[in-house]
């Protein structure tokens, strides 16, 4: 089928790629013409495992082109996947303004019938502001349709979730657009949930909302836990077996960072609101979230005494692993804190660095862990990269100034920190 993308961030790049790969005829924009640039040239402007062979291999074959002209883009697909991106405004609302100058663009530029699917996390009832747009910017007798097909990857499983989801949402009121999406999502095994626009816009922001309430509630449970000496890794063993509970997303930690949960629950928020519904419980997720980071840095202090002047070896700054997105990452929080408080940082991550140069001044980046843990009053880890669970504790022990350990994500074992000869503190376990 002749698809068109317009805009290929995280979501849109993942969707060209697999819809290319699964056979279809993809034509991709941006209006970011050096990011077309370098994608035309196989230069990725994210890291996410699997996608430049992925995008390398359907640019050879002739089955996804990236252009920088919407106009282009609009006359290629049968299928529009509206991608731009949906920022926060000031106050947490969402800024509309891309999708809504998509909608013109497709309006004033197509030709013949197009089913028009907007993957971007928007509000409930954008669906019907892009079909109003549409309608009353459209220059020629073209029929449409609008389907809210929202994306649920995640950064760095991004292909593997896009391939492989648990569900594909899809919304309209219109059977045509519903069997032409069925066919393109035909070769996927998932279950299909076929809605209205308004509630696959609604799956969206309440499955966020959902996973992030879920992760501050095991962080308020690991709060009790480092009050009354319980474990917070056992009490979420024991929650998970229970199948309504389930074991994933109940890692307690130094809270969600990203560009999704913390943008996504602040907008859901503002969205009840708008519609007179006051969001207690989400708010009060967010205050957790936020709490975590702040308890952190004062477990920092509390273990140093003070951080005046202290050297502080921080590995991790990407907001999760496999990725080096480092928006909403609580390491930009922890490191600032600490450093307005006279602390000196080094720091290393495996892919993020790059991309924290230009978000953290005054640390110093590290070619290694064990460069940056040379000489340090305190090691701090902050993402849980596999490279920090594999590497040599020996070795980093030997170049410590004194073995001190604090794991914002608990990656380590109590009893191999004991045997090693670390003091281990991590979150909501017992301070070894
Ligand atoms: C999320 C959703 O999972 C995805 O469905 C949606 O489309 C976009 O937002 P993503 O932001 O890529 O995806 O990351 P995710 O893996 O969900 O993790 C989000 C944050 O929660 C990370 O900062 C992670 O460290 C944190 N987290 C996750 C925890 O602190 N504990 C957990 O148990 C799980």
């Amino acid at each position: 089928m002749k698809i068109s993308v317009i805009g290929v961030g995280y979501v849109g790049l993942a969707t060209a790629a697999v819809l290319a790969e699964l056979g279809n005829d993809i034509m991709a924009a941006d209006v970011d013409e050096e990011k077309i640039k370098c994608l035309n040239q196989g230069i990725m402007p994210i890291f996410e495992p699997g996608l430049k062979e992925m995008v390398e291999r359907n640019v050879r074959e002739n089955r996804l082109k990236f252009v920088s002209d919407n106009k282009k883009v609009i006359g290629h697909g049968d299928v529009i996947f509206i991608c731009v991106g949906t920022p926060p405004k000031y106050n947490w609302e969402t800024e509309l303004k891309y999708v809504e100058d998509v909608a013109v663009e497709i309006a004033k530029n197509m030709k013949s019938y197009k089913v028009i699917v907007h993957k971007s996390t928007v509000p409930v009832e954008t669906g019907d502001k892009i079909k109003k747009i549409i309608k009353e910017s459209v220059e020629e007798d073209v029929d449409f349709d609008v389907v809210s097909n929202p994306e649920f990857l995640r950064e760095g499983t991004a292909i593997e979730d896009t391939l492989h989801p648990d569900r594909i949402v899809m919304g309209s009121d219109s059977k045509k657009a519903i069997e032409i999406m069925k066919k393109i999502y035909d070769p996927i095994n998932a279950p299909l949930i076929i809605t209205s626009v308004k509630s696959a816009e609604l799956i969206k922001h309440a499955s966020n909302a959902f996973l992030a309430t879920k992760i501050s509630f095991i962080n308020s449970v690991a709060r009790i836990c480092e009050l009354s000496g319980a474990d917070v890794e056992e009490v979420a063993e024991g929650m998970g077996y229970d199948k309504r509970v389930s074991k994933h997303f109940l890692n307690a930690g130094i809270g969600y960072g990203g560009f999704c949960f913390p943008k996504d629950s602040q907008a859901f928020i503002k969205i009840a609101e708008n519609l007179g519904y006051d969001y207690k419980l989400l708010k009060a997720t967010n205050e957790i979230n936020d709490d975590q980071k702040r308890i952190f840095v004062d477990k920092v202090k509390k273990a140093l005494g003070h951080v005046n002047g202290k050297n502080i070896a921080v590995l991790g700054l990407s907001f999760k692993p496999d990725t080096d997105d480092m928006r909403f990452a609580p390491s930009v929080y922890i490191i600032g804190k600490l450093l307005e408080k006279g602390a000196k940082i080094k720091a290393y991550d495996p892919v993020a660095m790059d991309k924290a140069k230009n978000i953290l001044s005054n640390v110093s980046f590290c070619k290694d862990p064990y460069e940056a843990s040379k000489g340090a009053d305190a090691l701090l880890i902050l993402t849980e990269w596999n490279e920090f669970k594999e590497m040599d504790l020996k070795k980093v022990k030997s170049l410590l100034k004194s073995p001190l350990i604090i794991d914002g994500r608990n990656i380590y074992d109590l009893s191999a920190m004991e045997k090693g000869g670390f003091r281990y503190i991590s979150i909501g376990r017992k301070d070894v």
